[in-house]
């Protein structure tokens, strides 16, 4: 038990005492020496209770918190502590669990409070604190978490931490703890080069810490610039994301993949738009599953309702020729799924103001072709990306049509779905898909896996699991 709660105890006690006292009239030492006779008098001590398991948490535990991989971001004291609070959320966006604790000197730079609201709980301060120290809470903060990251470190730190001091309770954490540790060192270039820092950081790399950064570049000190700046907090998420998940569970570690997902609005006029049922759940899936299995995914969303998946950047877009900008923008990839039901037409002279009826009757609506934003990248003479993968969307003739717009598009890979309103997979959670892969010469026949009818999730699993296998294959 914590000192200052043993201490508060003892006034406790020593105040119940003193009123016994007083009420029997007794001195406080005559007390004592009664209590302490009732008690070796007494016929059978009664027994301590039953160690019990069920203790009420001490930290509060929300259900998926528990499931999902947890790390405790000690905020030092410098400058870049600002950008510790974007690295909350970059790490939340991962689906981290995340704990903050700070040192006196990052207070001075951001307060506990908003760190706490960023993060999944609040934000730990103090070695003696009464609502967590009273079970050596330093203690279960070391161990209740996957990884440890510091960021920033100040020089003042690691030099702590490479001499083992546990003067508060960031560094408490980090000498009792025995999970991964992370550090994100920032401080000014002269501080970096000192040989101490540098003896501190050899001797923390030998304890087995591992470090991100720090980068070249301009100082918070005006006319300062070179090696200090703290990692962005992107990279440290990423670091810190290589660590909790191990190579085999990232196999597209190191690709960067492009999706485009949901329907494409082609407007009428600045009220109206054409569009279609695509409701983005394949997509959505598919990135979600790459995000996870550690590749560098960008999204290109067409207008969806749904929750960006963590860890992927999302570009939203209306049409399909905003669609087509933000793909060639995303090049170079190393694989290219084009999941989006891309609106073929559009109007050919959208109205600037809202078209009125008219006692002349309907108004003319001349269609033109979007682009071909899939046909486009896979014909690409530069920057094609190794592995372009289609969909076929196809309410009749599913292998037919889909063998056709594969070898018409000129892509890898195609996915066909049976879109017919029966299949209920427009807007619907589940699909049905058989993977057409291209023949080595393009023009045969190409061969066919047909899997069996699964959630868009599961869809978006088996799919990430070849691209893997493909890319293992080729190291391309
Ligand atoms: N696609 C695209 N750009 C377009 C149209 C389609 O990138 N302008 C892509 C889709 O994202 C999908 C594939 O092409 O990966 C097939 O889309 P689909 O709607 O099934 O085919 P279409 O080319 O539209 O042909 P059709 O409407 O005749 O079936």
């Amino acid at each position: 038990m914590a000192s200052l709660t043993v201490r508060k105890l003892d006034e406790v006690l020593k105040d119940r005492l003193r009123l016994r006292a007083a009420r029997n009239g007794r001195s406080v030492e005559d007390e004592v020496r009664i209590i302490l006779r009732d008690a070796a008098e007494a016929p059978t001590a009664a027994p301590p209770p039953p160690a019990t398991t069920t203790t009420t948490p001490r930290w509060p535990q929300t259900g998926p918190a528990i499931t999902r991989p947890r790390v405790t971001l000690i905020i030092g004291g410098g400058i870049a502590a600002y950008k510790a609070l974007d690295l909350i959320r970059r790490l939340k966006e991962r689906g981290l669990h995340v704990r903050c604790v700070m040192t006196r000197a990052a207070q001075q730079f951001v307060t506990p409070l908003t760190a706490g609201a960023l993060a999944d709980e609040r934000c730990y301060t103090d070695l003696f604190d009464p609502q967590s120290e009273f079970d050596a809470g330093h203690i279960r903060l070391a161990r209740d978490t996957d990884l440890i990251v510091v960021a920033p470190a100040t020089a003042d730190l690691m030099a702590k931490m490479a001499q083992g001091h546990a003067d508060d309770l960031a560094t408490a954490i980090l000498l009792a703890t025995n999970r991964p540790v992370l550090v994100a060192p920032a401080m000014n270039p002269a501080m970096w080069s000192n040989a101490a820092t540098r003896r501190n950081v050899a001797q923390l790399a030998r304890d087995g810490v591992a470090f991100v950064g720090p980068n070249a570049g301009e100082m918070a000190e005006a006319n300062e610039a070179g090696v200090g700046r703290m990692a962005e907090p992107v990279e440290i998420a990423t670091a810190a994301e290589a660590i909790l998940r191990p190579p085999q569970s990232r196999p597209l570690a190191g690709r960067r993949i492009l999706i485009t997902a949901g329907p494409t609005h082609e407007p009428i006029d600045p009220v109206r738009y054409i569009a279609n049922r695509s409701s983005g759940k394949q997509g959505f899936a598919i990135a979600a599953a790459a995000a996870a299995a550690g590749a560098e995914v960008t999204l290109i969303a067409g207008p969806v309702d749904l929750d960006e998946p963590p860890g992927v950047h999302v570009v939203h877009v209306e049409s399909a020729r905003d669609m087509l900008a933000a793909v060639e923008a995303a090049l170079p990839a190393d694989v290219a799924i084009f999941a989006a039901a891309v609106a073929d037409w559009r109007v050919a002279q959208a109205g600037a103001q809202k078209i009125k009826k008219t006692a002349s009757g309907m108004p003319p609506l001349a269609l033109v072709e979007n682009p071909d934003i899939l046909a486009t990248v896979s014909r690409l003479a530069e920057n094609r990306p190794s592995l372009v993968i289609g969909f076929a969307a196809e309410t009749e003739n599913l292998i037919g049509n889909a063998t056709a717009k594969l070898h018409r598009k000129g892509c890898d890979w195609i996915v066909a779905n049976d879109v017919s309103p029966a299949s209920g997979v427009m807007g619907g959670d589940r699909n049905t898909v058989h993977l057409l892969t291209a023949a080595r010469d393009g023009k045969g026949d190409p061969a066919i896996d047909s899997w069996p009818v699964m959630t868009k999730d599961d869809v978006a699993g088996a799919l990430v699991a070849k691209i893997a296998e493909r890319m293992g294959q080729t190291n391309a």
